[in-house]
């Protein structure tokens, strides 16, 4: 008999009849003929109740079973008399398929983040954790079917690079050199590695991207990017995934409505394929988040210069830690009271000072800032960031020369500009920060299987 998972089990309007289900042992109660079993085989987060009865050949082995066991059962669905379940199964057979040791660590109580953290490995055995993992599934297919409905191509960009896209000097090294080789001769000698060059993990596929878009015309890139950020925060890992949606003939403002659509129709999936798994968010986790998704579907997001977002800082009246002045990289506080105090609802804040952003960003007329957009989010603080492209190829040369970038290497990307140059935008949306927001979760290392963060890469 093939097995049934839960999810559709539960999902049934009518008996099937006999069914096989294998999965996990949650609880057992014990009355004196009966074995009361809770199984959850993780396809979705309810339970199925299991009446073993003292007629079973093995009903001895039976009640040796633990929490955290893994059985097999068949018998037949029946309606549940019982209170908080609609079918159970009355177990014809059971197949006794593991004992878990009483020091199973996922024994029925809360359990800390912290402590969870610590058994990554078991985690996604709980409730939260099985829930969240369950809706980050969810949230690559709505993307993948985001894009695809729109017309979208999908594009794999390498993961290892000799190009530095952000400029802000946190990449990992690839190499094959031994450290002894290195030590010999004192320094790295690039020529003597792998690539005959310095080479990386990539930061960011948007390059790759950019060059996708002048050819298929809107393409995005979604998958893991590495960051070897020293800093040991609650919104960043070193490595994350990431979506970069590029477009062809696009520009802020219309990189601005793509991002706010993106984000309303993963929200709207979210709430309607993961329903039981985000109430549980909304219960246990954060009872603001039904108000906070609400407003992310229903409300328009926000628009506004930095320079504004800069004088309504300034004038709040609060104290931050970073002081406030026109120029300064916007901490995460600056963000979050931003989004989450003042205007209540996402903003995209827009024209950023050249100074603090990327070579490709595209110069605005004033030649003081650029067209780039963050948009913050409450809680969280910047999920995006992107930009309308500097399509013009004097102004990027320009640029590159002040930043003192090696225009030979970029030769490629500078290509672009010379054959075919057009006005794109694109941004990235850091998929983890999203998820962040979806379940109330506020610790990034909670919404990623195995975190690798500042000297830690467990698992
Ligand atoms: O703002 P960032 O650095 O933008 C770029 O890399 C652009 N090249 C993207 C583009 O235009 N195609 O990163 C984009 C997003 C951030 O807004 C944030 O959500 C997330 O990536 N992010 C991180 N998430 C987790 N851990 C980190 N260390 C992150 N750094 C950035
Ligand atoms: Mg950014």
């Amino acid at each position: 008999m093939e097995r049934t998972k839960i999810k559709a089990l539960l999902e049934l309007g009518t008996s099937p009849g006999q069914v096989l289900v294998k999965g996990w042992v949650r609880t057992k109660r014990d009355s004196k003929d009966f074995s009361f079993l809770e199984i959850n085989d993780g396809s979705c987060l309810a339970n199925i109740q299991v009446i073993a009865g003292n007629d079973l050949a093995n009903y001895e082995d039976v009640q040796r079973l633990t929490t955290g066991s893994a059985v097999g059962i068949t018998g037949e669905l029946v309606e549940s008399p019982g209170k908080g379940q609609k079918w159970e199964i009355q177990a014809g057979s059971a197949e006794v398929i593991s004992i878990a040791p009483e020091d199973y660590p996922l024994q029925k109580k809360r359990h800390s983040d912290e402590f969870l953290r610590s058994i990554a490995h078991l985690r996604p055995r709980t409730n939260k954790y099985g829930a969240a993992f369950r809706i980050r599934s969810e949230m690559a297919y709505a993307i993948h079917k985001f894009y695809r409905d729109k017309g979208f191509r999908y594009l794999t960009s390498p993961l290892i690079t000799g190009s530095d896209c952000e400029g802000a000097g946190e990449m990992f090294r690839v190499t094959s050199l031994s450290p002894a080789q290195v030590a010999e001769d004192g320094k790295m000698d690039f020529g003597k590695d792998f690539f005959g060059q310095e080479s990386n993990l990539t930061v960011s596929g948007q390059l790759s991207a950019e060059m996708f878009a002048l050819s298929l015309g809107d393409v995005y890139t979604f998958g893991p990017t590495f960051r070897a950020e020293n800093s040991n925060t609650s919104r960043h890992v070193a490595e994350f995934w990431m979506l970069e949606p590029e477009m062809a003939f696009c520009d802020l403002a219309g990189n601005m409505d793509h991002g706010e659509e993106l984000v309303k129709t993963l929200v709207g999936h979210a709430m309607e394929h993961c329903e039981a798994d985000m109430n549980l968010f909304g219960k246990f986790v954060d009872k603001s988040l039904p108000a906070l998704l609400k407003t992310l579907m229903d409300e328009e997001f926000a628009r506004l210069p930095y320079t504004d977002a800069i004088e309504i800082l300034e004038k709040s009246g609060k104290k931050f830690e970073f002081p406030v002045a026109y120029g300064i990289d916007l901490q995460s506080e600056h963000e979050r009271f931003l989004a989450e105090e003042y205007f209540k609802k996402p903003v995209f804040l827009i024209n950023y000072p050249r100074e603090i952003k990327p070579f490709y960003m595209r110069m605005n007329d004033d030649e003081k800032t650029v067209a780039a957009m963050d948009l913050l989010v409450p809680r969280i603080g910047e999920l995006i960031g992107g930009s309308q492209r500097e399509e013009r190829l004097d102004r990027l040369e320009a640029r590159m020369d002040e930043m003192n970038l090696p225009k030979d290497d970029y030769w490629w990307y500078l290509d672009s500009r010379r054959y075919g140059t057009a006005p794109h935008s694109g941004f990235g949306l850091g998929f983890e920060r999203f998820l962040m927001m979806i379940t109330g979760i506020t610790n990034i290392r909670d919404v990623i299987p195995f975190p690798r963060t500042p000297g830690s890469i467990d698992f």
